[in-house]
């Protein structure tokens, strides 16, 4: 027996998971690249928005971010120490493509191809995301994503970068999280552009469908074979405080504005009887034109899922919502009392559970992996080369058992991707949450494991958990 190998009592204790399950880490391209002027990148509305007064919890940017761009090796080595079989990390539009338009940027090629080599050198297999949110400046000055030009501008860029890259990349997804690109970005004004229109936000939402669909129907006349196409959604599962129909009510349009209003047009072939009715106080919707429901609805191989939360709901008075929903007035979010992360979420495993097999009944034939889970703690100080940090082991512990629970009342989950690797640019938090399984000193960039590194590489050695 090698040290390297589960030893006789690892594997009698381990909870396993089905065998080539995918475990890996997440990670997006303006929180950790950096290198925001190099290269031929152009601004993103990420520069733009985090370079403004007050917006960013600790007035910081990602301009240096944890210097990714420069420093990729050694965190695909760090990655290798993980044992992870996928990294999930993002393009950044305005690298490949600093107009909006046109040829690729020769340099951002460049740089993913370097990345997505060294990533196959060490076995790990890239799963990129086309969008996680930065924009090329350019076109949201020309209107940016309430406008429907940004859709197709969207799939030329998509399928541009496709052609240069699938012969080493399999794993192709759209969108991350249009629910919070969408909300967060135009109506609640808290992430770029940091525009407060719920119009427009509902534009987004649409156009980011859109592009989804124009983008893979382009992608899959020329497909590679080996290719797999995907979107990651952020999902919020919802339950009503009680069954009187008020709540019933309330729960109800939660779900629609968090999930129905992405899940029902990608699966299910068009919007929810509930949702022109629903937004009616805010649009007509007639930015949803005739045979857009049908490009949306282009078939996909793996479905993402987010999940970091779930609410319990009422009707109620509320009009501030600390998330950003739109036509959801009515719907009060009523805090459970379960223990929160630094980030101010509560921490609900069973949600996750919940979900999966909820999705799993809803689209019994669609493949799943969770492409992020993970949670911020006020992380204590390095000891001896280590960061300890135990609630985020308790936690991606529970996490994990709700998969397993998941895959064993049936659902098809093929693997499950830790937010993050590294600390890194949290948005609108700046560098005040800390998600990594890798502490990064941000002066010197230097990086330390924290022990869920350590017993994040022993799940996926003996992949599985030790019974407890
Ligand atoms: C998700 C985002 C990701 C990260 C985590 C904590 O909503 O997709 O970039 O910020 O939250």
């Amino acid at each position: 027996m090698t040290s390297t190998s589960p030893s006789a009592i690892d594997t009698a204790l381990a909870m396993q998971f089905p065998d080539g399950f995918g475990w890996g880490v997440a990670t997006a391209s303006y929180q950790n690249e950096g290198a925001v002027a190099e290269g031929g990148r152009s601004p993103s509305i990420w520069d733009t928005f985090a370079h403004t007064p007050g917006v960013i919890a600790d007035g910081n940017t990602g301009d240096v971010a944890c210097d990714h761009y420069h420093r990729y090796r050694e965190d695909v080595a760090l990655m290798g120490d993980l044992g992870i079989g996928f990294y999930r990390f993002s393009f950044a539009w305005p690298r490949l493509q600093p107009d909006g338009r046109g040829p690729l940027n020769p340099a951002g090629v460049d740089f993913y191809e370097r990345l997505v080599d060294a990533l196959l050198d060490r076995g790990i297999e890239p799963w990129v995301t086309l969008y996680h949110w930065d924009l090329p400046q350019v076109l949201q000055d020309a209107g940016g994503w309430p406008e429907r030009d940004t859709a197709h501008r969207f799939a030329e860029y998509a399928t541009a970068v496709y052609d240069r890259l699938h012969d080493r990349v399999r794993y192709w997804t759209t969108f991350n999280e249009p629910w919070a690109s969408a909300f967060a970005g135009y109506a609640t004004g808290m992430h770029a552009p940091g525009i407060r229109d719920p119009e427009a936000a509902l534009r987004t939402a649409h156009h980011h469908m859109l592009g989804h669909g124009l983008a893979l129907r382009a992608i899959r006349e020329r497909a590679d074979p080996r290719s797999q196409f995907g979107i990651t959604l952020v999902l919020q599962p919802v339950l009503p405080a009680s069954q009187a129909p008020d709540d019933l009510a309330a729960a109800r349009r939660l779900d629609l504005m968090a999930n129905r209003i992405f899940l029902d047009p990608l699966l299910h072939g068009s919007y929810p009887d509930d949702f022109r009715e629903a937004v009616s106080g805010i649009t007509d919707a007639s930015f949803i034109q005739d045979g857009d429901e049908e490009i949306i609805a282009a078939p996909l191989d793996v479905l993402g899922v987010n999940y970091y939360f779930r609410h319990l709901v009422r009707r109620g008075q509320t009009t501030e919502h600390v998330l950003p929903f739109v036509a959801c007035e009515d719907v009060e979010i009523i805090p459970r009392g379960l223990r929160r992360t630094h980030a101010g979420w509560e921490i609900d495993p069973d949600g996750l559970h919940d979900l999966l097999t909820r999705l799993g009944r809803e689209f019994p034939n669609m493949p799943m992996y969770v492409t992020e889970n993970g949670a911020a703690f006020d992380d204590g100080a390095i000891v001896d080369g280590i960061l300890p940090d135990p609630d985020r082991v308790h936690y991606l512990d529970g996490h994990f058992r709700a998969v397993h629970r998941a895959i064993a009342d049936g659902v098809d989950v093929r693997g499950y991707f830790v937010w993050t690797l590294m600390d890194n640019f949290e948005w609108a938090a700046g560098y005040t949450h800390k998600f990594g399984l890798y502490h990064v000193d941000f002066d010197t960039q230097v990086r330390t494991p924290k022990s869920s590194a350590h017993w994040f590489a022993g799940v996926t050695r003996r992949n599985g958990l030790v019974m407890g």
